[in-house]
């Protein structure tokens, strides 16, 4: 079978995104409103683009009734997010974590997680979460302004904060870091099935 993406409405292509694209890693990102409220969201449209400089980004797109995602919002008014890792453990929170709150609610106490302060931006992050990057927007990339239209949002990472437990010889133990991947729907993997191959 062969298909046109143009033959495609915004949801049928969404599938085959989620479907396709997967699994994909969760980051959960943390910010902070110009009114002083802290926001937390997971996205899985998300990747690490450089290592140096150290570039990560995800991409929010809007919500159903049109309006900006509040992570967005916070991003463009402060210019800084973190991005805490999900793991296993902390997967019923971070979904928790997904409701579609206003933005003078905050997500940590909804979800029943405690924030901790970033130490190099404005922003709050998971203080349960194992790994965590504190990012200084890059820049924010928008691809149009009808439903579905994604706005990659990359940051350069300006601070690490590991768990000491699972930084063994310079290398993160991703087995103790034990993340979560997002397939489509409400499915998720681990990789706690996972396999080792030389290259070549
Ligand atoms: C596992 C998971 C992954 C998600 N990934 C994305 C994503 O990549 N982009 C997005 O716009 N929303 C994503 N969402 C939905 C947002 O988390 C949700 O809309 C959230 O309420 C946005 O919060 P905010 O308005 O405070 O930014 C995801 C939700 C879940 C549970």
């Amino acid at each position: 079978m062969h298909i046109d993406p143009a033959t495609l409405n915004n949801k049928e292509m969404y599938k085959f995104l989620i479907g396709g694209v997967a699994p994909r890693p969760i980051a959960w990102a943390g910010t902070r409103s110009k009114d002083g409220f802290n926001n937390l969201a997971p996205f899985s449209f998300y990747n690490a683009f450089s290592s140096t400089p150290p570039i990560v980004g995800f991409s929010t797109i809007p919500r159903l009734d049109g309006r900006k995602k509040d992570t967005l919002q916070n991003v463009i008014d402060n210019k800084c997010f973190t991005l805490s890792a999900v793991s296993r453990r902390l997967v019923t929170e971070m979904s928790k974590s997904a409701a579609l709150l206003e933005p003078e609610e905050d997500e940590f106490s909804y979800a029943g997680l405690e924030p901790a302060e970033a130490q190099t931006i404005n922003a709050p992050y998971v203080k349960d979460a194992l790994l965590v990057f504190e990012c200084e927007l890059n820049q924010v990339i928008s691809f149009g302004d009808v439903e579905g239209s994604g706005n990659l949002i990359l940051g350069q990472i300006k601070h690490i904060n590991i768990n000491d437990d699972i930084y063994e010889d310079g290398y993160v133990n991703f087995e103790k870091l034990d993340p979560v991947g997002r397939l489509a729907g409400n499915w998720y993997a681990t990789i706690r099935d996972k396999f080792e191959l030389k290259r070549g």
